[in-house]
C-alpha cells in the first residue's frame, strides 16, 4: 500500500485514523483524503496535518456519489488501497431523513467498489468500515460474533448492512481484495456533538438539560476512537482477504450510567457551584426502533491479529472530557453556522 484513499477523513473516526496513520503508525505511503464536507466533515479535525505532511497528505473535496470525480482521483493518485469511512452516521438523522443514507452509504460505496474493481490489477486492499448495528439488538445476554445474522433496525444500520453485503459480494464475485470491520460505539476527540457522549459532556459543561431517551437502560459497548484506529490498521495490514472482524471496547454501559459518569467527571473538573450535574438529566420520548443492547465478541481479531483495546472506559472518558474542555474554540466553531459559511468560502 503506497497510495491510500481514505474516504470521510474529515469526520470523527476518519480524522483520528489519518492522524494515527501519519503521526504514529509504520505506514510509509501517502494518504488521499476524499471528503464531501457535509455538516459532519470538518477540515479543522486535521489541523496541522497538511503542513506537516505536505508530500504525503492530499485533500480532495468530493462526493463519493459522484463517480466521475472519484474516477479522476483513482487515476491521478494511482490509488492502490481504500479505507472507506465516508457515511451518513447518525441514527436519529436517518429516522427523520433517510434519503442521504441510501445515497452515500449504499450508492457511494457501490461507486468506490466499481472503481476499485476497475483498477483491480493494482488494488492491494479495500477496507470497509462498518458498525455492530447491522446485527440488530441483543437481549440481556450474549454477544455479536462475525457469524451473527444481520438484522438491522434503523435506516442507518440497514444502509450500512447493504453496503457490507455489496463489499462482500465484490469479493466473492470479482475477487476484489476486501476486509470489513464491524465496530461498536466510538468516542473520543473530534466527535460531532450530536452523538451521546460529546452532547452530554457539552450540555453538562453548559448547564443544559441532558436528554436521555426512554428509560435510559439501553446498553452500548464503548470503544475509544484511537483503539478503533489501531484495529483498522491491523486489519488492513494483516487481516485475511475476504474476512470480517468485530471490534469492541469490552465496555458495556447503560446510557443512564454513562450520563451519570460524565456528570460526575465534569463535576470533578469544574466544581459544582449549581449542585450535582446529575440533576440536569431529563428522560425524554424514546427513539423509534431503539435497539436495546449491543455487545461485541472481539475474540477473532484478538486471536488472529493480537489486537485488544488499550483504554478502559474510565481512562478514555477522562481523556475525552479533558479534550472537550481544552478545545472550546473547536466546539464553538463546529456548533456555529459561521463554521459552515467558512467551509463554503474555503472549499466552494
Ligand atoms: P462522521 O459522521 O463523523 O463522519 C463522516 C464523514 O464522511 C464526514 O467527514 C463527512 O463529510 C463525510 N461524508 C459524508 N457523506 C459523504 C459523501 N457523500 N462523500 C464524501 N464524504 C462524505 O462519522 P464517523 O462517526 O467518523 O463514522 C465513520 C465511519 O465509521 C462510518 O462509516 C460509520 O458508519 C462507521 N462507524 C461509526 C461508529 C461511531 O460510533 N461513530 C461506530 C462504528 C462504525
Ligand atoms: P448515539 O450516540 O446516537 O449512537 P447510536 O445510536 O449509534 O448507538 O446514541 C447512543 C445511545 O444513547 C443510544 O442508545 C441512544 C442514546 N441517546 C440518548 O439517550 N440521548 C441522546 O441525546 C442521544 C444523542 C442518544
Amino acid at each position: 500500500m503506497k497510495h491510500m484513499l481514505v474516504t470521510g477523513g474529515c469526520g470523527f473516526i476518519g480524522a483520528n485514523f489519518i492522524r494515527y496513520l501519519l503521526e504514529e503508525s509504520d505506514y510509509a505511503g501517502r494518504v488521499i483524503n476524499v471528503d464531501a464536507l457535509t455538516y459532519a466533515g470538518n477540515p479543522e479535525n486535521l489541523a496541522g496535518i497538511p503542513e506537516r505532511f505536505s508530500g504525503r497528505y492530499h485533500f480532495v473535496k468530493a462526493d463519493i456519489c459522484d463517480p466521475e470525480t472519484l474516477s479522476g482521483v483513482f487515476d491521478a493518485y494511482e490509488i492502490d488501497a481504500v479505507c472507506h469511512f465516508a457515511a451518513e452516521s447518525h441514527v436519529d438523522r436517518s429516522i427523520v431523513r433517510p434519503d442521504a443514507f441510501i445515497q452515500t452509504n449504499i450508492v457511494g460505496t457501490f461507486n468506490l467498489l466499481q472503481l476499485a474493481r476497475k483498477h483491480q490489477d493494482r488494488m492491494v486492499r479495500f477496507h470497509h468500515i462498518s458498525t455492530d448495528e447491522v446485527f440488530g439488538s441483543l437481549g440481556e445476554s450474549g454477544f455479536f460474533t462475525e457469524t451473527t445474522p444481520y438484522h438491522p433496525n434503523s435506516p442507518y444500520s440497514a444502509s450500512k448492512a447493504a453496503s457490507d453485503h455489496l463489499v462482500r459480494a465484490f469479493h466473492k464475485t470479482y475477487g476484489l481484495p476486501i476486509t470489513i470491520s464491524n465496530c461498536s460505539n466510538n468516542y473520543g476527540p473530534y466527535q460531532f456533538p450530536e452523538k451521546l457522549i460529546p452532547l452530554m459532556i457539552l450540555n453538562a459543561v453548559e448547564g443544559r438539560s441532558l436528554p436521555v431517551y426512554g428509560d435510559g437502560l439501553n446498553v452500548r459497548d464503548w470503544l475509544y476512537v484511537k483503539d478503533h484506529c489501531h484495529a483498522v490498521w491491523r486489519v488492513m495490514q494483516s487481516g485475511r482477504d475476504g474476512e470480517t472482524y468485530n471490534i469492541g471496547g469490552n465496555s458495556e454501559m447503560e446510557n443512564i450510567r454513562m450520563v451519570e459518569m460524565i456528570c460526575d467527571l465534569v463535576d470533578e473538573s469544574l466544581g459544582t457551584p449549581a449542585g450535582s450535574r446529575r440533576d440536569l438529566v431529563t428522560f425524554v420520548k424514546d427513539r423509534p426502533g431503539h435497539d436495546r443492547r449491543y455487545a461485541i465478541d472481539f475474540s477473532k481479531i484478538q486471536k488472529e491479529l493480537g489486537w485488544h483495546p488499550a483504554e478502559s472506559l474510565s481512562t478514555g472518558l477522562r481523556k475525552t472530557i479533558a479534550w472537550y474542555l481544552a478545545h472550546r474554540e473547536w466546539v464553538d466553531r463546529v456548533k456555529s453556522g459561521e463554521y459552515q459559511e467558512w467551509i463554503r468560502e474555503q472549499y466552494g
